[in-house]
């Protein structure tokens, strides 16, 4: 299993983006996180469209859409169209998930759901046959440079013998609190994609923390 890192832009400096996103590209980082945030489902708000359209002008490099808003279903269409490839949200923040990840597929990204520290793995595992990824909430979200939640680790665990259990080829990412410290104990349990603000962007040298993260993999295998 290889390793991928998917800074998330969360944590750059946005007055440098490009230069924050192709440091990142040229340590290594395969995808680029956004997180979307509506000051309702998080306590916090970012960033929409935009952005995503921004950064399709930057890189060709996947982008990883992480959508922490009510009625994520609404920005489907619109975000498929300003170049999104990876679009995750969250099962609480909507009511009819499975047709939701059906036509995030129909629109032609990868359908993600996001599970938080306190949602169970059933909500994901009712749906697994329409999930190309699943994201382990490491932190309750909202904000970047949390400190990774030790009990995520089982539940990363539990969701790589899922994957196995039913022959799903399913992404599992997790998100939050990723550093050269904790990333070894993630990738032990299953995971194979990282996502990565602070540990990234908040380094004066993104492309070596990105390189960096994947060698504590790389020495683990
Ligand atoms: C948390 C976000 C994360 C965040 C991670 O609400 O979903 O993607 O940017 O940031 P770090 O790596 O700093 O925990
Ligand atoms: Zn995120």
């Amino acid at each position: 299993m290889s390793v991928r890192i998917a800074p998330s832009v969360l944590s750059a400096d946005l007055g440098r983006l490009r230069d924050q996103v192709e440091q990142a590209i040229a340590g290594g980082a395969e995808w680029i996180h956004v997180d979307v945030m509506d000051g309702d489902f998080v306590p916090n708000l970012t960033f929409g469209a935009p952005i995503i359209r921004a950064l399709r002008r930057i890189t060709d490099r996947p982008l990883d859409v992480h959508l922490m808003v009510r009625h994520p279903e609404r920005y489907v269409a619109e975000y498929a169209d300003a170049g999104a490839n990876v679009f995750t949200f969250h099962p609480e923040a909507t009511v009819h998930v499975q047709r939701h990840l059906a036509s995030v597929r129909e629109q032609g990204m990868l359908a993600g759901l996001a599970l938080n520290p306190s949602t169970p793995l059933a909500l994901a595992e009712e749906v697994i046959g329409d999930l190309d990824l699943v994201l382990v909430m490491s932190v309750n979200p909202g904000y970047g440079g949390q400190s990774y939640l030790p009990q995520a680790t089982d539940k990363i665990r539990r969701v790589r013998a899922l994957l196995g259990a039913r022959r799903s080829p399913a992404v599992l990412e997790v998100d939050g609190g990723i550093t050269a410290a904790t990333i070894t104990e993630a990738w032990g349990a299953g995971a194979d994609t990282f996502v990565a603000g602070t540990a990234v962007f908040g380094s004066a040298d993104p492309a070596a923390a990105v390189r960096e993260l994947q060698r504590r993999c790389a020495v683990t295998v």
